[in-house]
């Protein structure tokens, strides 16, 4: 499969890519369900972040698409897809996840375009194969950057994806503006260098998991001659990451002011490079 070598470089600790490592995932993930919603809806950047994703999604796929995606968690994209008529295979390590989007999506009358599974993101060649060809396959903010066996994913969407297919992921970004302008200044390296590296410990993440950033560089090269990259957003790029918000709430006015500006730049050329999330979306090459 073309790109596999360079995929092999992006390595990820020992002991922390077996099934126990899922385990912990899944164990993660289900605890933070039922506070999941709440914690998105009460963060305005987490906010900012998702009416991006659900924007772009919006404008990629047609009423009568069929997507597979990737880490759906509770579904805050997937329900709008499937209210624009996109028909979504959810996939989630988490089943508690998965059962407050299936709850969800039963709810809003809109079930009979829903089917799920729960599995793990390398998983997905299995998990679509006799399900048809998909128009699109989508992961946002998560399952990217906590996939250990990441070629597995991309060599997967490559399978079950139309020629011409989307691949569209939301990944933490190697390379992020804001962070590097604080921690630089601050001197608090640990969490910048870390990131840069490629690989965040389990203490610098929210949900207590390593956690793998990309550049657009690496995510080129992980996708090399199956993909084609054909846009890339940087998700903020002049606010700070959603960690931040609290902190700046006693600024009145200064986050809603901040993200209308990053809703302007966030796909300018270096600026789309340099945010906290890249969101991206390839489209599968015809071969
Ligand atoms: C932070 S949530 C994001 C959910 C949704 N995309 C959103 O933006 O709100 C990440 C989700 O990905 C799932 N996940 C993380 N790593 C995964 C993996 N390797 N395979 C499958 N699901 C994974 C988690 O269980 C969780 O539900």
């Amino acid at each position: 499969m073309p790109g596999h070598d360079s995929l092999r470089k992006h390595g990820w600790p020992d002991g922390h890519t077996g099934d126990g490592y899922y385990r912990r995932l899944e164990a993660n993930f289900d605890w933070y369900s039922a506070e999941y919603d709440a914690s998105i809806a009460g963060n305005i950047i987490e906010g900012y972040l998702r009416s991006v994703s659900t924007k772009t999604l919006e404008s990629l796929f047609r009423e009568g698409d069929r997507v597979l995606e990737v880490g759906c968690g509770t579904g805050i994209e997937t329900i709008e897809m499937l209210k624009r008529g996109v028909h979504v295979h959810a996939v989630d390590i988490s089943s508690r996840m998965i059962e407050r989007l299936s709850r969800k999506a039963e709810e809003a009358g809109l079930g009979y375009m829903l089917s799920v599974s729960r599995g793990r993101a390398s998983g997905i060649a299995s998990i679509g194969k006799d399900r048809g060809l998909f128009d699109g396959v989508v992961t946002t903010f998560g399952a990217f950057s906590s996939e250990p066996h990441i070629g597995d994913f991309i060599s997967g969407a490559h399978a079950i994806l139309k020629p011409g297919g989307l691949l569209v992921a939301g990944f933490w970004n190697r390379f992020c503006l804001f962070e590097m302008l604080l921690y630089g200044m601050e001197l608090r390296r640990r969490r910048l260098s870390e990131r840069m590296r490629g690989l965040s410990t389990r203490g610098n993440c929210r949900f207590s998991l390593e956690t793998r950033s990309y550049s657009v560089h690496d995510f080129r090269r992980l996708t090399d001659g199956m993909f084609s990259t054909v846009m890339v957003k940087g998700l903020p790029v002049l606010s700070p990451p959603p960690d931040f918000a609290r902190r700046l709430e006693r600024w009145g006015g200064l986050l809603p002011l901040l993200l209308r500006l990053d809703e302007r730049v966030n796909g300018l050329p270096i600026l789309n490079r340099l945010g906290d999330y890249l969101l991206v979306v390839a489209r599968r090459k015809l071969n």
